[in-house]
């Protein structure tokens, strides 16, 4: 096998192999290869293989929120019938890995930190009997003689600051609020959040000898595997993956949790196939949660609407000890001016779920309330809010100097407000009144970070002209298996119906996973990577350079050359390259990040202050699009979060004792077609050299990163309520409605 020419990505200036391909394949709007086997039901979901002789496991949650298990009383329930184990290793009940931890976390096994941990899992013939026999066993425990608050904001509470990140401080923020000519100091709430996946966490495990095989529903199948072992005490190598299909992730998948290490455990103890599938109340009360979070922002601007100071300090939580913690500031760091700035995270330590990354974390609610807070600062000095933006856009990263790659803000906030009709907004509150419904309009910028991680794919031109990627790299519903085999295609010269790709199986080379919005350019690259080492073979036959080699529609030519048919030229054999792609200098060297504007319309009930959408545009520029219909509902999808976290969307945590009330999609209350109008999304035209050899950046997040800011902000222009903790149900709205009798201004 030889090595691809390069495997690290830093050239932004390099000659574009794509643009010179043109093939026209990457880019188009095409259809998912897997969609007809989804939509009839035959793609196969990690809990739906058929496994001979597998039997069922159900999780037991505690019912205590701090302790120790002091005895299980196993007796009882084994007596039923069906009833095979009742399992409970102290590997099982340690927390899930955060996202490309790579190793499992390290606890007090024996401890119950939070309301809902597993503790123990029941095996039986059937899963009606498991499911019957769980809810039947019997736990004592003891009562915790430390226990850490419940609630983030009591009294005494822990607060650290996160292991892994630093405040960013530059000049004095308090003198220039001081002297600034406008400025607000506002305090904003966001609630926690569920993944709310709609596949639940399932595993089917089966040992052959020392070797284990998972079929599951996880994001980032290499770290997964490291993961799992690492919970087991077994070698990485003795671990296979194989998740060709994953129903949702947003997070709660990235990192190994209970039903897997629990299946695991289980069949190595029964000498048989075991399957662990979470009910849906469980996914809610053990998978990762987001973090809430109480965010204090200041602005200070100059007379001419010019930020110059900026503070943003956010204080989230999670378990003692535990690593992650949301990265509110993560986009306030690059988004704007003001050069006098504080931007910091606190984590306070309590007793709930583990908090970790769902989807979009940081950007998801750190944009909102920084868009909000932009929103007050733009009436405040009275100039539109479209204008208060693009005033404030540093040339450089403030504080660091780090130049930016591409920015596509102005144009996103310029062509989806034409989009939009944004010139037929009131500036002004409570101007418009369609019967008893207030109308308003809000608008607020996107931005999210673009990550590249280390990727490799393999690609094989089959003797028959056809050909085949393979890699680890998930699809969780976000469009991978067209991207690959559009970028196969597009290099290769081929027609789509004429590439296969093969995924999420870690038998096969470890792509990037997904996750961060990461999985399309860094495993993408991977494969175009793998493709330019076939076309130097291919050149080097035809006797030109690979740069003057043409193929196209399955055929090969060098200049002034006859056009030969791939399978004549692989005279029989296969030809095979494996492309890997790491980030490089350019991932320091550049502030590189995905932009985009939102601009809502909304409805706000003069009586009752319920709030209804009434349309939204969105206008995005992240680098090159590999598929105009994927990225679209990458884009749709992220604004209806958007949707959910502005009006509906928020963990309820009993302050008592940490027990997540609403575990259910009937109480968290995500947003469903009715809650949901017409979008519109806007790709820009952009290419940015240096995030990836694609020329293109992340985009699965994006959709959400300020989304809920722009609805809020349109709630105020309806109906001149500002509420300063989402979601912005009818409770927080109506005590400040203006007179509903009156009619408008
Ligand atoms: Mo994402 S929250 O990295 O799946």
């Amino acid at each position: 096998m030889h090595l691809p020419l390069s495997d690290m990505y830093n050239q932004p200036d390099e000659r574009n192999r794509l643009d010179h391909m043109r093939q026209g394949v990457i880019g188009k709007p095409l259809d998912r290869p897997e969609g007809p086997l989804k939509v009839s039901g035959t793609a196969t979901y990690a809990a739906e293989w058929r496994i001979a002789g597998c039997v069922d496991g159900v999780l037991v949650l505690a019912s205590i929120a701090q302790g120790q298990v002091s005895a299980i009383h196993r007796d009882d329930v084994l007596a039923r019938e069906g009833v095979l184990a009742v399992i409970a290793d102290p590997a099982m009940t340690r927390r899930s890995a955060q996202g490309m931890a790579a190793k499992a976390p390290q606890q007090d096994a024996a401890r119950v930190e939070y309301f809902g941990q597993p503790v123990a899992l029941v095996v039986a013939q059937t899963f009606e009997q498991a499911r019957d026999a769980a809810l039947a066993l019997r736990i004592d425990y003891t009562d915790a003689s430390d226990p850490a608050p419940f609630d983030p904001h009591a009294p005494g509470v822990k607060v650290e600051a996160p292991s892994d990140s630093k405040p960013v401080e530059g000049g004095d923020l308090d003198q220039a609020m001081e002297t600034a000519a406008f400025s607000i100091d506002v305090e904003y709430d966001t609630p926690g959040h569920a993944s709310a996946a709609m596949e639940p966490h399932a595993t089917i495990a089966q040992w052959q000898g020392d070797n284990l095989i998972l079929h599951g529903s996880y994001q980032m199948l290499a770290y997964n595997v490291k993961e799992i072992a690492d919970c087991l005490g077994i070698a990485a190598d003795k671990v296979r993956i194989i998740a060709p299909y994953v129903g949702g992730g947003f997070g709660s998948k990235l990192g190994i949790t209970h039903e897997a290490v629990s299946a695991a455990i289980a069949a190595r103890e029964l000498g048989r196939p075991v399957r662990v599938v979470m009910t849906r109340q469980q996914v809610f009360q053990t998978v990762m949660r987001r973090s809430e979070t109480r965010q204090r922002v200041r602005l200070a601007a100059d007379p001419a609407g010019r930020l110059i100071g900026l503070g943003h300090e956010a204080l989230v939580s999670n378990l003692p000890g535990e690593k992650f913690a949301e990265p509110v500031t993560q986009a306030t760091e690059f988004l704007y001016g003001g050069e006098n700035r504080l931007l910091k995270v606190e984590v306070a330590r309590i007793s709930r779920l583990t908090a970790g990354s769902v989807r979009a974390p940081g950007e998801a609610v750190g944009m909102q309330v920084l868009e909000a807070a932009m929103d007050e600062l733009a009436e405040k000095i009275g100039i539109d809010p479209i204008d208060l933006r693009k005033r404030n856009l540093p040339a450089t990263v403030p504080v660091e100097g780090t130049p930016y790659s591409s920015r596509m803000l102005t144009q996103a906030l310029e062509e989806g407000a034409k989009a939009f009709g944004w010139s037929a907004r009131q500036t002004r509150p409570c101007q418009t009144r369609e019967g008893e419904w207030w109308i308003g309009m809000g608008m607020a910028s996107a931005a999210r970070v673009n990550m590249m991680v280390p990727a490799q794919a393999r690609v094989t031109l089959q003797a028959d002209g056809s050909a085949l990627v393979e890699t680890d790299q998930t699809d969780i519903g976000t469009g991978t298996y067209a991207i690959l085999g559009q970028i196969a295609g597009e290099m290769l010269g081929l027609p789509i119906a004429q590439v296969t790709v093969t995924l999420g199986d870690t038998a096969l080379p470890a792509g990037a996973g997904s996750g961060g919005s990461f999985g399309a350019i860094s495993t993408g690259s991977a494969v175009m990577r793998a493709c330019e080492a076939i076309r130097e073979t291919l050149a080097k036959r035809l006797g030109c350079d690979e740069t003057d080699l043409a193929l196209k529609d399955g055929s090969a030519s060098a200049p002034g050359g006859e056009s030969r048919a791939l399978p004549d030229l692989l005279d029989g054999h296969d030809l095979v390259e494996t492309g890997s792609i790491k980030p490089g200098k350019t991932a320091k060297e550049f502030s590189q990040a995905s932009y985009g504007a939102f601009f809502a319309e909304v409805a706000v009930h003069a009586f009752t202050g319920e709030v209804r959408v009434r349309r939204m545009t969105g206008a995005f520029g992240f680098g090159r699009v590999l598929n105009a219909k994927t990225a679209r509902s990458q884009c749709l999808g992220g604004m209806v979060w958007g949707i959910g976290s502005a009006l509906t969307e928020e963990l309820a945590f009993d302050t008592r004792d940490g027990h997540l009330v609403n575990h259910d999609l009937a109480e968290y209350h995500v947003p469903v077609h009715a809650d949901v109008p017409a979008i519109e999304v806007i790709l820009l035209e952009e290419r940015d050299a240096a995030a990836s050899p694609l020329q293109a950046k992340g985009v699965g997040e994006l959709g959400i990163c300020g989304a809920a800011g722009a609805i809020a902000n349109a709630v105020y222009n309806a109906c001149g309520v500002r509420v300063r903790s989402f979601p912005l149900t009818l409770d927080k709205i109506i005590p400040a409605l203006p007179d509903p009798f009156a009619s408008a201004a």
